[in-house]
């Protein structure tokens, strides 16, 4: 089977990366299931790099459907070191506008409906999750985007990124509750996808993509999927720049990473 050690998972709007080539399409099977699409196996600057399509290619899934444990573990057979998840993110703060990128290192988690372990049923394990993102993958991210210097975007390295269950946006309450909390953005999949990875011992790091200023504004109407999608094809292009250029990045200097080795500590059940 092909193999990559950098995987990119893209979110809504992000459904191919334009410049993947000799792509071989693999269908896998896993024991969660299968991943939300087949995932596409090419050479991006030189290197191969596997790319899912989190909603599926035609997005047909909402996030309480998504696959989760299967999607990581389908990057984990191919070898995957390293994931950069892209996902459009609604903004909580005034100066995080439309259109700019944040590398978030911290997340809440307001999700309800999903498994996000591998453990249980026999094998107990307590990972570390206290950064929730790499910190080397994240800085290569932010390095990344400061260095392309695009037009008008924004770069905002760090903050905390609310993962709610969704499929509907926040009520307004919620919202103002989480701008009190000092979170900066809002979206629906990203911290069950890093627990996933921590456990699977893989590097993992979020493009957040705003597209909204969620519903708390006061001077902004509240977010629509019209809104949504029309951003996000906007950020596609600026997007695929980023993931390209962090590929080369770690192509060359692939960073040590903690989270290679975050089972080591982790497991209580005895391994007889
Ligand atoms: N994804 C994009 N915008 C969002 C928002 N406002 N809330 C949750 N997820 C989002």
């Amino acid at each position: 089977m092909a193999q990559a050690k950098i995987g990119i998972i893209g979110g809504s709007g992000l459904y191919q990366m334009e410049a993947l080539k000799e792509i071989q399409e693999v269908t896998l099977d896993t024991p969660f299931g299968s991943p939300s699409d087949a995932l596409a196996i090419g050479q991006l600057e030189g290197t191969s790099v596997a790319f899912l399509a989190r909603h599926g290619r035609n997005h047909h899934l909402t996030p309480s459907e998504l696959p989760f444990r299967a999607n990581i573990h389908a990057m984990k057979q191919l070898g995957v070191e390293y994931i950069i998840s892209a996902s459009a993110v609604g903004s909580l703060k005034e100066a995080v506008k439309p259109l700019d990128m944040v590398v978030p290192d911290q997340f809440v988690d307001r999700t309800q409906h999903r498994k996000a372990t591998f453990f249980g049923e026999g094998i107990v394990a307590h990972i570390a999750f206290g950064n929730p993102v790499c910190p080397a993958l994240a800085a290569l991210l932010s390095d990344t985007i400061e260095t392309l210097a695009l037009p008008d975007i924004t770069l905002h390295r760090g903050g905390t990124y609310v993962c709610m269950e969704g499929p509907a946006f926040s009520t307004k309450a919620e919202s103002n509750l989480y701008r009190s909390w000092g979170a900066t953005v809002i979206g629906m999949t990203n911290l069950t996808e890093a627990k996933l990875a921590r456990e699977a011992e893989i590097a993992y790091a979020t493009l957040a993509l705003v597209t909204d200023y969620d519903c708390w504004h006061p001077d902004h109407d509240h977010v629509t999927v019209e809104m949504v999608i029309g951003n996000l094809q906007r950020n596609a292009v600026n997007a695929q720049k980023v993931i390209q250029a962090a590929v080369k990045r770690l192509r060359d200097n692939p960073p040590p990473s903690e989270a290679h080795s975050a089972l080591k500590y982790a497991i209580l059940t005895p391994r007889d």
